[in-house]
C-alpha cells in the first residue's frame, strides 16, 4: 500500500501526560471509557500510560491493550529494562502496541536529573531501543528536553536510535521553551542532516509554557514531521500539551495552507472533551478554542447582524463539524420516548433497549422539575451513572435544612438492593451535613479530596452537576451526580463514588479468587 505522506498521525496522550497533571487523575473504569471514546474519534495512537509507575497505571494499560481494538496502544517506559518489561507486559494483549521509550538530551536534565555524560545517554537509549525492539517492531524513541538540546547531540542520539530500530523519533519541547520558527528548524535541520531520517516518523510533543504548544507542532508538520502528541482539552504537565482540537482543526480549517489531514472524525470532538472535563473534574476555560462555551457563541450586535446574514461572516468552521449542538432547546416533557431516542443518537450515544428506558426515566423525572431540556442535559443524563453495580447504592430520599442561624442538617434513605439504610446528621453545611449522613447511613468512611459544582445550561432552573473525588484505602474514586438540585446532585455525586469503590473492590476480590 502506498504511504500517504500527507497524513498526520494523531498521538493521545490523555491518558498519559494530562493523567500525570495536578487534579486529573482517573480510575481505570473512568481511563477505560476515554480510551473507547478516543478510539471513537479515530486518534491513531492512544498513549495508555506509564506501566512501571504504578499497579494501578499497569492495569490500566492492560485492561486497554485488551478491550480496546483500532488504534495503536503505547505505553511510556524510561531507557531501562524493567520499565520496557513492564511495558510489553501490560501492552501483550494488544493486537497492534508501541514501547515508547525515553531519555533526558539537555545538559541540566542529563546532569542534574540522569547524572550522566552524553555518551553514557546515548548508549542507554540505543541499548533500551535494541531491547524493545525484541518484543514489538513498533518503537517510538523521545529525546526528553529536545528544544534544549545541543543539536549536535540530538543528531548524533537521534541517527544512533534509528540504527538501533526506533520507528517514530519524537522531539518534545519538555518545558514549553520553543518558538515556532525555532522548531521548525530543528525537524528539518534532523531530517535532512541524520542518515536514514527519511525511514523513519517524527514526531512532535510539544508544553504549552508559554502559550505556543499548537503553533510550535504546526511548525514542526510543516517541516516535515508527520505525528503530532496531544491531549483532549490541552490537558498535560503545568500548562498542558498541544491541544488535538487545536491541531486537527487548524489542519482541517486550513488545509488550503497545510495540506495535511489526520484520521479525526471531528465531529466526534466536543464530545470527547465534554467526556474529559467531566471525568477528570477539570472545567474547559470557556474561551478555549473549538470546545469552549464561548468558541461559537456571538454577542456583540454587529457580529449577531452578520451571522444572521450568513454563518460565515463570523465563523470560520461550522459548531457542526466539531460536534457542538446548536439546537438549543430540544425536548420537553411531551417530546415523548421516540423523540428523546431519536436525539440521544444525533447527540452520538448509541445505547441498548434498556439504557434508553432507564435514561428515559431520567429524563422525565428532570423535565417534571425543568421544562426545556437542553442537549447538555441529556449528555449529562447519559453520561452521568448509567453503567451501575447490582448492588449499587442509590439515593431515595433527602431532606435537608439549613439557612442562616440554623445548624444545616441532612436526613437520608439510601436503597441497596431490598435494604433501606436511613440516617439523619449535622454538618457545616448542606451538603457537608448530607455528606455525613450518607456515611452514617452506609458505614463508611471516606475521605473527600476534590469536589466541584457547575450548571450544566445557563438558566437558574439549570442542571447542576456535582463532580468529586474521593479516597479510600489509599486508591481515588471519581463520583458525578446531577440534579436541578444542587445539594442533591452533590450528594448522588459521593454515593456514585461509594459505587464506583464497590465495583473495583469486588473486581479486585473476584481476581483474587
Ligand atoms: O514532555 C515530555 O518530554 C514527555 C516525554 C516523556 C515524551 O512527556
Ligand atoms: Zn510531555
Amino acid at each position: 500500500m502506498a504511504i500517504d505522506k500527507d497524513r498526520v498521525i494523531i498521538f493521545d496522550s490523555t491518558l498519559r501526560d494530562a493523567e500525570q497533571a495536578p487534579g486529573a487523575s482517573l480510575n481505570i473504569p473512568e481511563k477505560l471509557e476515554i480510551a473507547h471514546q478516543l478510539n471513537k474519534l479515530g486518534v491513531d495512537v492512544i498513549e495508555a500510560g506509564f506501566a512501571v509507575s504504578s499497579p494501578v497505571q499497569y492495569e490500566a494499560v492492560n485492561l486497554i491493550a485488551k478491550e480496546v481494538q483500532g488504534p495503536i496502544i503505547a505505553s511510556l517506559a524510561r531507557t531501562v529494562q524493567k520499565d520496557i518489561d513492564a511495558a510489553a507486559k501490560a501492552l501483550a494483549p494488544a493486537a497492534r502496541r508501541r514501547i515508547h521509550t525515553f531519555t533526558s538530551t539537555s545538559p541540566v536534565q542529563m546532569e542534574y536529573m540522569l547524572k550522566k555524560n552524553p555518551a553514557e545517554v546515548l548508549a542507554s537509549a540505543v541499548e533500551a531501543v535494541k531491547y524493545a525492539r525484541c518484543v514489538t517492531d513498533d518503537v517510538e524513541f523521545s529525546a526528553q528536553d529536545a528544544s534544549r538540546s545541543d543539536q549536535m547531540f540530538l543528531r548524533e542520539i537521534v541517527q544512533a536510535v534509528i540504527e538501533a530500530g526506533a520507528t517514530t523519533i519524537n522531539i518534545p519541547d519538555t518545558v514549553g521553551y520553543a518558538t515556532p520558527e525555532l522548531m521548525g528548524a530543528m525537524i528539518k535541520d534532523l531530517i535532512e542532516n541524520v542518515p536514514g531520517a527519511k525511514n523513519v516518523i517524527f514526531s512532535m510533543h510539544c508544553h504549552n509554557d508559554l502559550g505556543l504548544a499548537s503553533a510550535n507542532s504546526l511548525a514542526g508538520v510543516v517541516a516535515g514531521a508527520r505525528q503530532i502528541e496531544c491531549t483532549i482539552n490541552g490537558l498535560g504537565e503545568r500548562a498542558g500539551n498541544a491541544s488535538l482540537e487545536e491541531v486537527v482543526m487548524a489542519m482541517k480549517v486550513r488545509n488550503d495552507y497545510y495540506k495535511l489531514h489526520t484520521g479525526i472524525k471531528t465531529e466526534e470532538i466536543y464530545r470527547t472533551s465534554q467526556m474529559v472535563s467531566r471525568l477528570m473534574g477539570i472545567e474547559v476555560q470557556v474561551n478555549k478554542a473549538i470546545v469552549g462555551a464561548n468558541a461559537f457563541a456571538h454577542e456583540s450586535g454587529i457580529h449577531v447582524d452578520g451571522i444572521l446574514k450568513n454563518r460565515e461572516t463570523y465563523e470560520i468552521m461550522t459548531p457542526a463539524s466539531v460536534g457542538v449542538p446548536t439546537s438549543r432547546m430540544v425536548l420537553g416533557r411531551h417530546s415523548g420516548k421516540h423523540g428523546f431516542k431519536k436525539r440521544c443518537e444525533e447527540l452520538g450515544f448509541d445505547l441498548t433497549e434498556a439504557q434508553i428506558n432507564e435514561a428515559f426515566d431520567k429524563f422525565l423525572e428532570l423535565a417534571d422539575k425543568k421544562k426545556e431540556i437542553y442537549d447538555e442535559d441529556i449528555c449529562s443524563i447519559l453520561e452521568v451513572g448509567m453503567d451501575k453495580p447490582s448492588n449499587a447504592y442509590k439515593l431515595e430520599y433527602l431532606q435537608v435544612s439549613s439557612g442562616s442561624g440554623t445548624i444545616p442538617s441532612a436526613t437520608v434513605k439510601i436503597r441497596r438492593g431490598d435494604d433501606v439504610l436511613q440516617h439523619a446528621a449535622w454538618g457545616d453545611g448542606p451538603v457537608d451535613a448530607a455528606y455525613n449522613a450518607i456515611e452514617a447511613a452506609i458505614g463508611i468512611d471516606v475521605h473527600l479530596d476534590k469536589y466541584q459544582i457547575r450548571a450544566v445550561t445557563g438558566d437558574s432552573k439549570a442542571l447542576g452537576e456535582a463532580v468529586l473525588r474521593i479516597t479510600h484505602d489509599g486508591r481515588s474514586f471519581t463520583g458525578h451526580g446531577a440534579s436541578t438540585d444542587i445539594v442533591e446532585a452533590s450528594a448522588m455525586a459521593y454515593i456514585s463514588a461509594i459505587n464506583h469503590m464497590i465495583r473495583f473492590n469486588e473486581t479486585a476480590k473476584k481476581k483474587q479468587a
